[in-house]
């Protein structure tokens, strides 16, 4: 996410709205232009779980029916704040007619405490050096978009800190993840966590690697990509501004 937008519409004081617009309408909106890379992201997840699954003999099919092994869609999304992003997501997986589970992780109160790593990264006129970033939002407002929307038997909710939920997700293979928490240890416990529980062809995306205002991230999954063999691929929305650089890993 922006931060210099952010910032702005929090100088706005906004009132927390269940409907933010998410429009696909030609010509693209700023919103819509911000999360392009992440539905790009999303589509090749989907379509590499689709791909595996279509290559499955109906044995195998039939097999992990008898044995219990469901073949859904598993996502998660570590940082979903008012719920944009993962609201989008799992629209796309029941409009592809896919059975999807889709956990949801946040404090819903905004950012922690910033570590010594990220106030050593964190530049010196970051603003949320001095304020708590995110904290305009509420587990039940995101929860009641979610039931608007149709999804509550596809979203789970994990309320907390990552270090304290992720402990508590179900041990399957994941097709998608979006990490979006800015932060620097949020990042390695959620690679952690999720890097070795992806399927082969599963997408995690990195909301936060190109922004100035969070160099930290970027650093967190440099540090935690140096051994692995995946590529980083980088998309790119518009000029070189903070944030205008997504990326992404597809796990081998
Ligand atoms: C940039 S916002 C997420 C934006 C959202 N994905 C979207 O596109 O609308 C970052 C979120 O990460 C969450 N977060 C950061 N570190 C966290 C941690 N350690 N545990 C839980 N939530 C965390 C914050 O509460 C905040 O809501």
């Amino acid at each position: 996410m922006d931060i210099v937008n952010h910032t702005a519409k929090l100088a706005a004081k906004p009132k927390f709205n269940s409907r933010l617009p998410f429009s696909a309408n030609l010509p693209y909106d700023g919103l819509f232009a911000e999360r392009l890379p992440l539905i790009h992201a999303f589509s090749l997840a989907l379509h590499h779980a689709i791909s595996a699954r279509k290559s499955l003999s109906l044995y195998r099919k039939a097999r992990a029916c008898l044995v219990g092994n469901d073949l859904a869609f598993h996502a998660a999304e570590c940082g979903v704040y008012m719920g944009n992003s993962l609201v989008a997501c799992a629209q796309m997986v029941r409009a592809c007619g896919l059975k999807g589970r889709f956990h949801a992780l946040d404090t819903f109160s905004g950012l922690p405490d910033l570590s010594e790593i990220d106030l050593r990264l964190a530049p010196e006129n970051a603003p949320y050096r001095g304020q708590k970033l995110f904290a305009d939002t509420s587990f039940e407002a995101v929860k009641s978009r979610v039931i608007d929307a149709g999804l509550s038997d596809s979203v789970v909710f994990h309320k907390g800190l990552f270090a304290d939920t992720l402990q508590h997700l179900p041990n399957v293979k994941y097709h998608f993840v979006n990490i979006d928490c800015d932060l620097f240890e949020p990042h390695i416990e959620c690679l952690d966590f999720f890097y070795p529980r992806m399927a082969r062809g599963g997408v995690i995306f990195f909301d936060d690697y190109g922004s100035r205002e969070f160099p930290m991230a970027r650093a967190a999954v440099d540090q935690f990509m140096r051994d692995k063999p995946e590529l980083l691929f980088h998309l790119r929305t518009g000029d070189d501004g903070s944030n205008r650089t997504k990326t992404y890993i597809v796990k081998y």
